[in-house]
């Protein structure tokens, strides 16, 4: 399928998100290392973040393919998620999120975890609608 007319690149530029942590011992299993359901947390909001800033209206997370955890990332190291467009549907994008671990007394860094969120875009009721009616205007407040 074409890509929509409002799939540009600037846009997926403008989409490209990243979030900056220190994992804190409330992050953490019993092993000292982030905790799986924390780094899906983190990963989760970089997606949404990431496909509301796509084409600024509402998303929902519908579905999340093969996430890794390739390696741990332990306390006082810093997280850093990265989040990208990798594909525009009728009601739904899918984002890249990867996440990287950091040692802040070295600066080493290493791949730690991905997955692909699949996000669909909804109404004020929470239906899909799609997204290729353009940028509406729409108060969450
Ligand atoms: C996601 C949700 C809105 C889809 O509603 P639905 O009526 O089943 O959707 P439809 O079958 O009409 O499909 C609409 C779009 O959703 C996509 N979709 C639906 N289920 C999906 C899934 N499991 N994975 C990926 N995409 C999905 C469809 O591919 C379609 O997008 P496309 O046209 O771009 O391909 C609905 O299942 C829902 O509300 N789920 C709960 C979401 C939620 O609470 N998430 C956690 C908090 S954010």
């Amino acid at each position: 399928m074409a890509p929509w007319p409002f799939d540009t690149p600037e846009r997926r530029a403008a989409a490209h998100t990243t979030m900056t942590e220190v994992v804190l011992p409330t992050d953490t299993n019993h092993y000292g290392t982030i905790f799986g359901g924390r780094l899906l947390d983190l990963m989760d909001r970089v997606a949404w973040l990431t496909a509301s800033r796509f084409c600024h209206l509402n998303f929902v997370t519908a579905s999340v393919d093969r996430i890794t955890f390739d390696a741990p990332i332990k306390e006082g190291h810093i997280i850093e998620l990265v989040g990208d467009v990798t594909e525009v549907r009728v009601h739904s994008l899918a984002v890249r999120v990867m996440a990287t671990g950091e040692d802040p007394l070295s600066g080493r860094r290493w791949h730690c975890s991905g997955g692909t969120f699949y996000m669909v875009c909804v109404d004020r009721t929470g239906r899909p609608i799609s997204l290729h009616q353009g940028p509406v205007v729409q108060d969450n407040g």
